[in-house]
């Protein structure tokens, strides 16, 4: 199981989106992460399926789209159109979350179910047979720059054995607070996806940062 290290769009300079998203593929990024709210499941409002459109032109690395959308059905079949390779929803959204799973499956890009700190990891049991990637948010999503809650990293593990239990093969990624640090601790978990928006957006040196960002937490994947 390889580690990937995907920078967090959410974290780049509005003013010149391209440029942001072109440095990460150039730094050696895995894939793009494009964070998306609707203001109602998260009080923050950031981007739509344009953007998604706008990375897809400009990039050749996959796009991993976050949906922190109350209604994310809704939604599926433009972002997949837009772009999204993997698509990303909410196990605590309002939607038939196994029909929405199906949906993506269907449409060809790769469904991820994501958790909030506090929502146990036995939510999500239920539907783990279909999806490729597990997201464990250890921040309260809807803004960049909070600090990564330690609390997060047992339940990284109990989706791990679980997973392991039941014979799937799982991506656990992992999205807030991710430095140097906490990427390494959350390796240690088993998580394998590192989403981080200010800890590399706000470096001089994005690629080795990146570079850094792999070596340590690859030192430390327990999976
Ligand atoms: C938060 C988003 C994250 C965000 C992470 O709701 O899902 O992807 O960009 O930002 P950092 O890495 O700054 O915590
Ligand atoms: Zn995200």
């Amino acid at each position: 199981m390889k580690i990937q290290i995907l920078p967090s769009l959410l974290a780049a300079d509005v003013g010149n989106l391209e440029a942001a998203a072109r440095r990460a593929e150039q730094s050696g990024a895995d894939a793009l992460h494009i964070d998306v709210m609707d203001g109602h499941f998260v009080p923050n409002i950031s981007f739509g399926p344009n953007v998604v459109q706008m990375a897809k032109k400009c990039l050749k690395i996959p796009l991993s789209v976050h949906l922190m959308l109350s209604k994310p059905d809704q939604y599926i079949s433009r972002f997949i159109e837009a772009g999204a390779d993997s698509l990303l929803i909410h196990i605590e959204a309002e939607c038939d979350v196994p029909e929405a799973l199906e949906l993506i499956r269907e449409l060809g890009a790769r469904p991820g179910i994501t958790l909030n700190p506090e929502t146990a990891a036995d939510m999500i049991f239920p539907v783990i047979e279909q999806v490729d990637e597990v997201l464990c948010m250890t921040v309260h999503p809807g803004y960049g720059g909070q600090v990564f809650i330690a609390d997060v990293l047992p339940k990284m593990r109990i989706i791990r054995e679980h997973a392991k239990s039941v014979g799937k093969q799982l991506d656990i990624m992992v999205d807030g607070g991710i430095n140097l640090e906490t990427a390494a601790q959350s390796a240690a978990h088993g998580a394998n996806l590192l989403v981080a928006g200010t800890s590399l957006y706000g470096l001089q040196d994005m690629a080795s940062g990146i570079a850094q960002m792999r070596q340590r937490a690859a030192e430390m994947l327990v999976v």
